[in-house]
């Protein structure tokens, strides 16, 4: 199993188009210890030739014109980008979606509420169905994401996309608003998970010997934000646990067995995204990875 990470950054990117914060500021100033991170999204293939997107970041289009692999290799349309999976509904990872409407053949899956999210916004009506493929995935059923690669999409506690949240949100809800991913290929296991409220036992006893786990890196502390001097929300309130603290994700996977675990979807404001920063050398003592864009892993 082949994986790219596209974009490693969350929402927003590294740097945002309006922040200044700490972070930012080093990117903006091409600061050597910072590289630019585009928008939450991974690329998988089993045979190199046959891709699946999971997550469709804004930044598609750059991510593509990145990645050779991903280039349209024969005739004058096509695409090695067979499916598109998504794991939530949030702008970062739908966006991108309205970048590949010129009449290329994929299969678009995801859980049927986020299906009936895309339905309701009509902007996505530019998915021409003659080319598109809409598929409703349930829960914990096991269904083909290429050939040759199985997935599994599950619960994990999560929260409604922003823009759906109304008067009252509710946070750390299990269903299916935020999911992840498992891919099964060659007798290995890798998760992608780039959004999670908390770990749960249930959900730790799933990943325990994974060949390679993509997890939720937002942010390293949970008023991180707040501290920063650019919003007042906390990582709770948006439905992502942080790095670190007692119940963080460092902490709370350190016991499991991984072959590799590795951070995605870190926001702008985070600290590891800083190479000698101390969050990001605690981060890589205790064996993670700070994904990039380009990131190439295989399991
Ligand atoms: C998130 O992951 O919390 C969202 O992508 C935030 C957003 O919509 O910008
Ligand atoms: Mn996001
Ligand atoms: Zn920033």
């Amino acid at each position: 199993m082949q994986l790219r990470v596209l974009g490693a950054a969350a929402g927003g990117g590294s740097p945002q188009w309006n922040c200044r914060c700490d972070v930012c500021r080093l990117v903006w100033e091409g600061d050597q210890r910072v590289t630019p991170r585009t928008q939450s999204s991974i690329a998988v293939s089993v045979d190199g030739e046959n891709w699946a997107l999971i997550n469709c970041a804004p930044d598609i289009l750059k991510q593509i014109q990145q990645t050779p692999a991903l280039h349209p290799r024969e005739g004058r349309r096509h695409t090695p980008i067979a499916s598109v999976l998504l794991t939530n509904a949030d702008v970062d990872h739908i966006g991108g979606l309205l970048n590949l409407r010129e009449s290329s053949p994929f299969r678009l899956l995801a859980t049927p509420m986020i299906q009936d999210v895309l339905r309701g916004s009509p902007i996505f009506e530019v998915l021409n169905p003659d080319y598109v493929s809409r598929e409703s995935i349930a829960l914990d059923q096991p269904f083909a994401l290429l050939e040759g690669l199985q997935a599994r999409l599950f619960a994990v506690p999560g929260k409604t996309a922003l823009y759906l949240e109304g008067d009252r949100v509710e946070i750390g809800v299990e269903g299916e608003s935020t999911v992840g991913v498992e891919l099964i290929g060659n007798d290995k296991r890798a998760f992608y998970i780039p959004g999670c409220a908390a770990m749960t036992p249930a959900l730790a006893a799933r990943l325990d010997g994974a060949d390679l786990l993509l997890f939720d890196g937002t942010l390293w502390r949970d008023d991180e934000m707040v501290r920063a001097g650019v919003g007042h929300k906390t990582g709770q309130r948006m439905g992502h646990m942080s790095m670190s603290g007692d119940d963080g994700s460092i902490a709370s996977l350190a016991e499991l067995s991984l072959g590799q675990r590795v951070f995605v979807h870190i926001n702008n404001t985070n600290p590891v995204l800083i190479a000698d920063s101390t969050e990001r050398q605690a981060a890589e003592r205790a064996g993670w990875q700070i994904a990039f864009d380009g990131m190439e892993l295989s399991c």
